[in-house]
Parts: C-alpha cells; structure tokens; sequence
C-alpha cells in the first residue's frame, strides 16, 4: 500500500490521481444518475427542474464538493475526527464535529435502501439475461425481448417482486455481500480495483445505449422534453427536490467526499479534481435522461411514471424493440456498475469511522456496518409489502403518506444532506482557518474569492431557504 504523503501512518492512500478521481465519480455516478434523476425530471415536468438542478450543481454543489475533500485532505481520519481535527487547527469548537457525524449517519441510512434498489436491479439484469440467453439458443437473440408476454404481466414483474420477500431479500443479501467483500479488501485492492474496472465499462455501456436509443427512439421529443423549461412548474417543492438530488447525485452531505479526501496526497490540486467530479456526474446525469427518455417516448410511455419508470415503464419499451433483451440486460448491467461504486462509497464512510474512532480492525468496522446497513435495508424492503401501511413520520405533513421506505429516503435527501451542506458551508466559509482553507484549495487570487464567495453566501444561504420553505411548504402559503 502507498502511504498518502504527509499522512498519519495509519491512513491508507490512493496510488494515483486517476485512482482517486475513478473512486470519486464511481461514488457520484449511481442509482441517483440513472435512476432517481431521469425518474424526478420526468415526474416535475422536465426542462425547467433540470435547469434549476444544474444551477443547484454549478453554484451550491461544486463549491461544497471542494470544501468536503478539503476538510478530509486537511484533517486526514473519518469524516467526523477531520472535521474535528481541522476545527481545532483553527481555533474553534471541536463540536463542529457533529456535522461528520450527520454525514456518516446518512450515509448508512442512504445505504439501507440503495442495496434494496440496487437489487430490483439485479433482478431484471437476471430476466433479460435469461430472456436473451434463451433467445440466443432458440436461434433469435435480436428481436425483442420477453417475447410473448403481455405488456401489462410485463409491468406486473415489479408487483411480483414486491410481493416476493425471499426473492426480495436474496437480491439485497447478493449486492450487500458483494459490497461488503470490497471495503473488507481495503482502498487499493478494493475500492481502487473496482472504480478501475467498473467505471470504464459503465461508460462504455452508457454510450452504446445512448447511441442506440438516438436511432431506434424519439430522441428529439426526449431533448425538448429535457430543456425546454415551463417556469410554472417550479415550485418550492420542486426545488427542495432539485436540491436534495444534486446534493445526493454528487454525493454530498453523506461522508464519501471527506472520506475518500483523507486518501488524496498532498501534491494533488483539488480544485479540477472537485470540478471533474462534478463535470462527470451532471454530464451522465443528462445523458441517462437522454438515454431513457427516447425509448420511454418511442413507445409513448409517460415520463412522469415515477420511481417505476426504469423498472416497470423501460422493459415495456424493450420488448418492442431491436435486440431488446440484449439492450436490456446491457441496461441492468450498466445500472448495476452504477449502483456497486457508489454502495462502496457509502460503506467507506462509516467503516472508515468505525477503523478510526473505535479502533477497529477494516474486517470488524466494514462486517458491522454491513450488517447494520443491511438491516435497515430489511425494513426497508418489508415496507413496500407487509409493513407497506407503516407511517414512521405521519405527523409531519410531507412525510404523512410516506411508507418507511419513503421515510428513510425523503428523511435523507431533504432533511440530512442539506442541512450537512449548510453546517459545512459554515464551517469552511466562516469558521476555518482561512489561510489553510486556501492552501489546500491550491486557487488563488479571484479564483479564490469567487470559490469563497460562494461558499460563505450563496450556498449557505441558497440551501437555507430551500430547506425552510421544502420542509414547511405552508410558509408559502401553498
Ligand atoms: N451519489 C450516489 C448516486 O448518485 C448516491 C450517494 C449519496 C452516495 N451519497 C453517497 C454514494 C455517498 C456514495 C457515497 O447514486
């Protein structure tokens, strides 16, 4: 293992920049990119919530993703013991430390029921291998796919697999283990190896299918859809929203930034690396959409389908179309690649906490919160069957029709992550040491003070309002 320059000896490091970077967009590049973003673009009306997300991403997102990796970079340990080591670096309260803390906790919060998603992929990357295979051996492996099947037993899958609570929870069990097997493997042999493999094929697979989805669908109708912005539509709702998922697509507000931050050496710039990250992330957020909505509107689906569109809405369309089960067990596999990088991530987190406050062997920390995480996935995933009625937060008016499920993923994206972005906003804008705030930025001059501009004013309080009038929409009078 290569110790990170100037580190403690106990902190591992990333071999490379490029290793770091892969780890870093392997992280942002997920379930949220492919399938939480087309899914809210479609359901809020498309262009005018995109533009006002890529706002989110430009002015709040990527100052953030600068100051995360700073704060890990200067205080080299987990999420919480750096905020705590650079806070008294400079001076002030270590209490600021419980910012760290929010973030390690949403980051297993966000894992419970990433797995669960991350197994109705695996589920479907199953039927169309099967369908394809089975295609292949009977001689016809490029017409559609699921051929013979209803569209509506086709849709009906996904009812199936909620029903299903074994098959439900083997798949949670398989992308878990498969999870855990990686962090227990440590930075350079886990973490790095798979960024290294999995992230280039996933690109790979994104363009394929993007390419394909220009030619056989209405990719015009999906770009009008996507950019052409109706202002009505942006409510304070939608905002929050918008927020929330920049703030979760980058991976913001959950520990992973900070966490993987300690890895990076000391010679490496952080500003590019924060905009690459951001660059990569937005990008194949908007391709995703440019890859799905084509084929949504080919066969005249609605966009605003929801948390199923991907599940229920995209096989529909495969069936009908050229070398359908193929191009659909390439999707899976593509989301799959996704969703893997990132569950890593968000295990590193906590286990990286777990290694550094409790003294805990890499084997004993991943073991526990990989249990811990898959639990809660558990909950999660009896929520969307026999404890569907459950109301954990019925008294909160947005929550108050939200299964469990709902909960910890609304809970997450609306109420931790900003506020983790606003406490970190606080903390690198106006309460760290300034001159160590800069040298790690490595920017000088007005790029700094613009970088700093943003985060003391406009992140702060951009985030501010959004969570006060996301979370008490009354205020609005709406
Ligand atoms: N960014 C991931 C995605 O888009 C989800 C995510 C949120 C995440 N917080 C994280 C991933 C922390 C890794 C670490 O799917």
């Amino acid at each position: 293992m290569v110790a990170a320059a100037g580190g403690a000896a106990s902190q591992p490091g990333w071999s490379s920049r490029t290793a770091f970077v892969l780890a870093a967009v392997g992280a942002a590049v997920g379930l949220g990119n492919v399938w939480r973003f087309p899914t809210l673009a479609g359901e809020n009306g498309g262009g005018a919530f995109v533009l006002f997300y890529i706002g989110c991403v430009v002015l709040i997102g990527l100052p953030l993703i600068l100051s995360e990796i700073l704060i890990g970079r200067a205080g080299r340990s987990d999420a919480v013991d750096s905020v705590r080591n650079v806070a008294r670096e400079s001076g002030v309260s270590e209490k600021w430390a419980i910012f760290g803390v929010f973030e390690v906790v949403a980051a297993f919060m966000i894992l419970g029921f990433y797995s669960v998603v991350a197994g109705w992929v695996l589920y479907y990357a199953g039927v169309f291998g099967a369908d394809f295979f089975g295609a292949l051996f009977s001689g016809a492996p490029f017409a559609g796919a699921l051929i013979g099947e209803a569209p509506e037993a086709i849709q009906g899958r996904m009812g199936d697999l909620f029903g299903n609570i074994p098959l439900l929870i083997a798949m949670h069990t398989v992308f878990m283990g498969i999870t855990f097997w990686v962090i227990a493997r440590g930075v350079h042999d886990g973490i790095e190896k798979a960024a290294l493999y999995l992230m280039p094929a996933f690109f790979v697979l994104l363009l394929v299918i993007t390419i394909y989805g220009a030619f056989v669908g209405e990719f015009s109708q999906a770009v009008a859809f996507l950019f052409t912005p109706d202002f009505s539509k942006l409510t304070a709702p939608v905002m929050n929203t918008a927020l929330g998922q920049a703030l979760f697509s980058m991976s913001l507000g959950s520990a992973a930034l900070m966490t993987y931050g300690a890895y990076v050496s000391k010679e490496t710039r952080l500003a590019p690396t924060a905009g690459m990250i951001a660059l990569a992330d937005t990008g194949v957020a908007i391709i995703a959409g440019l890859m799905i909505f084509p084929i949504v509107f080919a066969v005249g689906l609605d966009p605003a389908a929801g948390p199923t569109l991907v599940f229920q809405s995209l096989p529909v369309a495969f069936q009908q179309m050229p070398a359908g089960s193929l191009v659909g067990l390439l999707f899976f596999i593509l989301i799959f690649f996704a969703a893997l990088t990132s569950s890593i991530s968000l295990l590193e987190g906590p286990t990286s906490w777990g290694i550094n406050a409790r003294g805990w062997s890499r084997l004993k920390s991943a073991t526990v919160f990989s249990i811990g995480t898959y639990l809660l996935g558990i909950i999660c995933l009896l929520s969307l069957n026999v404890w569907g009625d459950v109301r954990l937060l019925g008294f909160w008016s947005i929550f108050a029709e939200s299964n469990i499920f709902d909960v910890v993923d609304g809970f997450t994206g609306k109420v931790l992550l900003p506020v983790s972005a606003l406490l970190t906003a606080i903390f690198v804008g106006w309460r760290a040491d300034k001159k160590l705030v800069e040298n790690e930025t490595g920017l000088e001059g007005g790029m700094f003070a613009l970088w700093r501009f943003l985060v003391c004013w406009l992140a702060p309080v951009g985030v501010a309002l959004i969570l006060v009038f996301g979370l008490f929409p009354g205020l609005l009078g709406g």
